[in-house]
């Protein structure tokens, strides 16, 4: 197990985000993986944008998990994952290109992780253009019909790569055919048989048997020897399945719920969720805290360049959200944050917070399940002073914070009450200002 710093160290940690995913995580997770024997991802997709930023070099990550810059960092793709096995290889080959290649001893994947095949993502992206009212706004990756596929018992993982000549005579590939094909026509594309679903798989396999085992039993194995093991999420909580703002969500669980069944393996641990210091989203959906096309929210986005790593949509932009926050804090059992992007806001003279939504004459101050009425509400906002003029663009000590920026993060805490543990101030390694001693 990897040396403990000083205070606190748990066995397992969670990271995830508490809004609309981009919230950072990457970053996160790389700094503390440093401390972390394994990190692993339990659900999502390529359709996760992580960017990390190591000794002034930019990786960008979509499926692999930000512990693959580390070079003592094992790291597994659990059965939760949907994996497009062509981005995958693209993936690992950016990264070797970088300087970073991987080997079987360091990147596990898991046989039961399900496969994004070429009708996923025309099956995603011809719905969405179908689509007049009622939009997802998704990635376009062929996340959504992935998914459908595993519920629906007709996909095919990971696993399946061994025998590619077993697909085409598998009970699943008729099923998979008939649903595939039905949809297809129904939205104006043409037919396609088996030969379609296994193009290209056979000279993929080769590249990625080696990666492919039963990571569950590894899990275990690791944890009884004694190794820590970090749990990366994607996306963000509120675009849970099951929690989010349903529809408007990615189509697997992303709270810490999901790290057990997603990864193969229990684990009690700390729970370290991240927010920004203020809001944002990609794609439709309802953000109470919306300022699109306001100048503070032109202001958030520029400052925060807030565009999306994988589809380059620009983001909405909006101030940091307390009913939305409340919401995740308690579904995710969080025991710290990590509020990241707190430069972003040192160029305002205000700042807000949304303390409750309005609705028809009532004050919301828990999330209001009906979508409609969080589509129609009106936000609360209680005003801050700003720090305008004092910048934290280097700043590494608590010390050094803004007195109005500490006020900021005080009255977060008491409000949600949860202790905010780590500031980021950058996108590299070094920007994290520790607030508290907890330590990983
Ligand atoms: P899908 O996951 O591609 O099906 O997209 C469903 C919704 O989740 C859309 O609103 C996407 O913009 C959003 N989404 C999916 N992945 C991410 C992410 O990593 N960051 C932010 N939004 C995401």
């Amino acid at each position: 197990m990897k040396e403990k710093k000083d205070g606190r160290h748990e066995q397992a940690l969670t990271v995830f985000g508490c809004q609309w995913g981009d919230e950072g995580k990457g970053k996160l997770v790389d700094w503390l993986a440093d401390s972390y024997d394994v990190v692993v991802r339990f659900q999502g997709g390529h359709n996760a944008g992580h960017t990390l930023v190591v000794d002034g070099k930019t990786v960008k990550l979509n499926v692999l998990p930000s512990g693959v810059v580390r070079k003592d960092c094992v790291n597994v793709v659990g059965n939760g994952v949907v994996v497009d096995p062509f981005a995958l290889v693209e993936e690992m080959g950016r990264l070797e290109d970088l300087g970073y290649g991987l080997d079987s001893e360091r990147l596990r994947l898991s046989e039961r992780a399900h496969m994004i095949l070429p009708v996923h993502v025309e099956l995603d992206c011809a719905r969405e253009l179908q689509a007049e009212k009622g939009k997802i706004g998704t990635t376009g990756r062929g996340i959504g019909p992935a998914y459908e596929d595993k519920v629906g018992r007709r996909g095919f993982r990971l696993g399946d790569l061994r025998d590619i000549g077993g697909m085409r005579a598998d009970v699943r590939m008729r099923s998979l055919l008939w649903h595939h094909n039905a949809l297809r026509v129904s939205l104006g594309l043409a037919e396609v048989g088996e030969d379609f679903i296994l193009e290209g798989l056979a000279g993929i396999s080769e590249l990625l048997l080696p990666y492919v085992g039963d990571v569950s039993r590894e899990l275990g194995a690791w944890r009884s020897g004694g190794k820590s093991v970090l749990f990366e999420g994607a996306q963000g909580a509120m675009l849970d399945m099951d929690y989010g703002t349903y529809p408007y969500v990615t189509s697997s669980n992303t709270l810490p719920g999901q790290v057990a069944t997603g990864s193969g393996l229990f684990m009690e641990g700390y729970v370290l969720g991240v927010a920004k210091a203020y809001t944002t989203r990609v794609g439709s959906g309802p953000m109470v805290s919306d300022l699109s096309g306001t100048g503070e929210g032109i202001m958030l986005r520029d400052r925060g360049e807030e565009y999306g790593t994988v589809t380059g949509r620009e983001r909405r932009c909006g101030w940091f959200d307390l009913v939305q926050m409340r919401h995740v804090c308690q579904l995710g059992g969080v025991d710290g944050l990590a509020l990241t992007k707190l430069d972003v806001l040192d160029g305002f003279d205000e700042i807000y917070v949304c303390e409750a939504y309005e609705h028809g004459g009532e004050r919301f101050y828990e999330m209001p399940l009906d979508v409609r009425v969080q589509e129609v509400a009106k936000p609360v906002w209680r005003k801050f002073s700003g720090w305008k003029g004092k910048s934290h663009v280097g700043v590494r000590r608590r010390e050094d914070v803004a007195s109005e920026a500490l006020s900021y993060v005080s009255y977060l805490e008491e409000a949600l009450e949860v202790s905010i543990e780590f500031l980021s101030v950058g996108a590299s390694r070094d920007a994290t200002i520790v607030m508290k001693d907890l330590t990983f």
